[in-house]
């Protein structure tokens, strides 16, 4: 009697568990896109791909960023993203006309993992659009 007890309690615990809506990447990635639509799209495009409505006024033309991951060997270059957005990349190029969005998108910090599982520390903003980043990636 007891244990068909147990067994009915861990089952509705079960229940109530799984009704709860998973934290995390879903929603972070579509948070991502919503980032990426107000603050990337009028130069990365709103595919990613460079050819956003302001490029053609740019001197250095945006990167593609779908192909981050292609041309780093399949292997999403998460540090350099997270510095280039943050700028805290010190190889910022002298003339690119990408803003730095640093205290733009500071605070709340979280730790997303590198391809070698090293884990790096930024505002949750900048995660949702690295997130967002790696989805649209080809
Ligand atoms: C005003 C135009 C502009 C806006 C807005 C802009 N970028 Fe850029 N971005 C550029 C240009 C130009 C480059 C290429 C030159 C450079 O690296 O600075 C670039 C480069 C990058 C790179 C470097 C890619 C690499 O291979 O290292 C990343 C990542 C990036 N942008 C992400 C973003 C994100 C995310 C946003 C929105 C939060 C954004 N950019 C907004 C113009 C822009």
């Amino acid at each position: 009697m007891r244990s068909t007890r147990l067994t009915f309690t861990a089952g509705l615990l079960g229940l109530v568990i799984g009704a709860l809506p998973i934290p995390g990447r879903a929603q972070d990635v579509a948070e991502g896109a919503t980032l990426y639509q107000w603050y990337c799209a009028t130069c990365h495009g709103l595919d990613g791909t460079g050819k956003g409505p302001m490029a053609p006024a740019l001197l250095v033309q945006p990167t593609d960023l779908t192909g981050l991951s292609a041309t780093a060997d399949g292997a999403f270059p998460l540090l350099r993203v997270v510095r280039r957005i943050d700028g805290s990349d010190p190889l910022v190029s002298h003339g690119s006309g990408m803003p730095v969005y640093g205290p733009l998108f500071q605070g709340d910090e979280v730790a997303l993992k590198t391809a070698s599982g090293q884990p790096v520390l930024m505002g949750r903003a900048v995660a949702d659009l690295v997130l967002y980043l790696q989805e649209i990636q080809k």
